[in-house]
């Protein structure tokens, strides 16, 4: 006892850790009781569900999107639509739906707040009081002040925007074909996607298509220090870096959309009519003369309270990123799907050139009537479905106890009391009682004659309710405009057979050399998610890519 006496920071040490190894304990083992008679996978007293968890995680790729789980689990183990999984103290411990009557019950009226776990692990990245991880009056503030920005009407506005952005990008794959090598298609599709969000939200030229962008740079090294996977290498999700680079980057990103929110600020006339600008950077800025009316309002001596400022920059931040990152992800995938599905190829083609008319380029069409776009079914179609089979984000929630998620099969009500409620909406996309022949590519499925076949609230890719995707307009419209713009021009196929001809661009697919061993197919595909920040899909989406004659 005497070193312990001589030691009192020794010994706070040992008593802090004793009473965090007694509180995990004693929290694992009131888990487990309330787990035991619960639905879910075969539950063990000692180690709950992780026997479970971890076999079925050995089945599939150490790198997969975690939202795959949920329709794994309820395969191998028979399971509901409603099921528990126990994971204390490893990870959460959840309740998962993939039934689309709770699905819309949760999203329309649980009011359940977003899980703590999703702020956690997203704030680093677009920080405290997001648009995305915020509650209450926080969030509903900046909601409703950028609703506008994204109303359906304002973006046929954007369209020729989309339209010049998107002309560039061709122009850069038109490089990869000359080049004729593997590459990665999400780079290129990222930035597109940046470039138009930047436009759309900050009114500013983020140019990443054209020339070397600090941003794009600052935000590729972010990814890179997010946590890769779900890992259940402690030393992988501990590494004492991580947090670090991360707050450095994000600094670095502050700064960025600061310094366009300031000059902004400090051009902005006040005595603009009642403006026409819908720019989310305006809309921000229009939040605050409002907030502060009365008092001096000319911003040619005003400024910026730093409070504000820092909430302004870091929705700015949420609407570039999220607007930028799912949208890139789901091109990616269109252009795989439609790659290795002839039949539906043939079809997007034979629809645009019945609209814009064949071997004719749309962009200037699109230009000058916007409207267009919404003749394309099968475009529509085909992002619909390709969203059903690879959609990048989903609701993760926090349980109240006065919350129940009823079993539409049983009628049972099942507890949600501070569990993580999460409805993995990719899982629910290929559940075979939901939609026939669910690995297989079939647009047709969202075609206007089979829409009554579609079962209600199955497809929520955007989830669905008040925290619904602000987005997700914007996304249909710019996912259509670049397929209607490249799907005639080129022709575009998976080379996950090629990967070792990657170049090593070190930043964030070469990593970890482990996640090359292993399963490397999902749903049984090579083209899985992985989980960076949103679900991207895997090395990038490595691609060939050739032009076609137009005819
Ligand atoms: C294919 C593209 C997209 C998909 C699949 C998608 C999906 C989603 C989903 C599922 C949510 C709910 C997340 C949750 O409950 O935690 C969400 C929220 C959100 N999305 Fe998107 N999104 C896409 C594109 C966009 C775009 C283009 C923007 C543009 C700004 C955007 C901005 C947001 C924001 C700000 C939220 C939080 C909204 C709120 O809670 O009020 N997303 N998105
Ligand atoms: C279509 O036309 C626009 C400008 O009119 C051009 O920038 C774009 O590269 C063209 N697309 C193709 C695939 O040739």
């Amino acid at each position: 006892m005497t070193i312990l006496n001589d030691h009192p920071i020794l010994v706070a040490v040992v008593v802090l850790l004793f009473s965090y190894v007694v509180r995990v304990i004693y929290n694992t083992v009131q888990m487990r009781r309330f787990m035991r008679d619960k639905p879910g996978p075969p539950h063990h007293p000692i180690f709950g569900h992780l026997q479970a968890m971890g076999e079925i995680s050995q089945a599939l790729p150490k790198r997969v999107h975690p939202h795959v789980f949920a329709y794994h689990l309820q395969k191998k183990y028979n399971l509901g639509q409603v099921f528990y999984l126990d994971l204390t103290p490893v990870s959460d411990a959840m309740i998962i739906n993939l039934s689309p009557e709770a699905g819309q019950d949760i999203a329309q009226n649980s009011g359940l707040h977003k899980h703590p776990k999703v702020g956690k692990f997203l704030d680093p990245l677009l920080g405290e009081g997001n648009m995305v991880t915020s509650d209450g009056a926080q969030w509903k503030k900046w909601r409703s002040v950028f609703n506008p920005g994204f109303a359906l009407q304002h973006l046929m506005t954007q369209v020729p925007l989309i339209v010049d952005c998107t002309n560039i990008y061709v122009q850069n794959l038109e490089k990869q074909v000359v080049k004729g090598e593997v590459f990665r298609l999400e780079d290129e599709a990222t930035k597109v996607t940046i470039d138009i969000i930047g436009k759309v939200v900050c009114d500013f030229e983020f140019k990443t298509l054209t020339a070397d962008s600090l941003f794009l740079d600052y935000m590729r090294k972010a990814l890179s220090w997010m946590p890769d996977t779900q890992s259940f290498n402690p030393f992988h999700i501990y590494n004492p870096i991580r947090p670090l680079m991360l707050r450095y980057y994000k600094w670095r990103l502050d700064q960025f959309i600061g310094s366009i929110l300031d000059e902004r600020f400090s051009t902005r006339s006040t005595s603009e009519p009642k403006t026409r600008r819908k720019a989310g950077i305006d809309l921000a800025l229009e939040s605050w003369f409002k907030e502060n009316a009365g008092q001096d309002v000319d911003s040619k001596t005003a400024t910026m309270d730093p409070e504000f400022r820092k909430y302004a920059i870091n929705q700015l931040n949420t609407l570039v990123f999220a607007g930028h990152d799912t949208t890139a992800s789901t091109i990616c995938y269109a252009y795989y799907l439609l790659g290795k599905n002839p039949s539906a190829l043939f079809k997007i083609r034979a629809e645009l050139d019945s609209i814009f008319g064949p071997g004719v380029n749309a962009s200037s069409q699109l230009v000058s009537d916007p409207y267009l776009i919404n003749k394309c079914e099968y475009v529509l179609a085909t992002v619909k479905e390709t969203l059903r089979m690879f959609g990048p984000a989903s609701t993760a929630r926090i349980g109240r106890r006065d919350y129940f998620i009823r079993d539409p099969d049983t009628g049972t009500m099942f507890p949600t009391d501070d569990l993580l409620v999460w409805t993995p909406s990719s899982s629910m996309g290929r559940l075979p009682n939901l939609w026939p022949e669910p690995d297989k590519f079939n647009p047709d499925r969202f075609m206007p004659d089979n829409a009554d076949k579609v079962v209600p609230n199955a497809w929520r890719p955007f989830e669905k309710g008040p925290r619904n995707c602000i987005g997700q307009e914007l996304a249909m419209l710019e996912l259509k405009i670049m397929l209607a713009l490249t799907i005639r021009e080129f022709d575009i196929c998976g080379a996950f057979d090629e990967l070792k001809e990657l170049e090593d661009d070190g930043s964030l697919w070469t990593k970890d050399s482990s996640f090359q061993t292993g399963p490397q197919q999902c749903y049984g595909d090579p083209a899985y998610q992985v989980l960076l920040a949103a679900a991207k899909p895997r090395e990038g989406m490595p691609v060939r890519i050739t032009k076609r004659a137009m005819r």
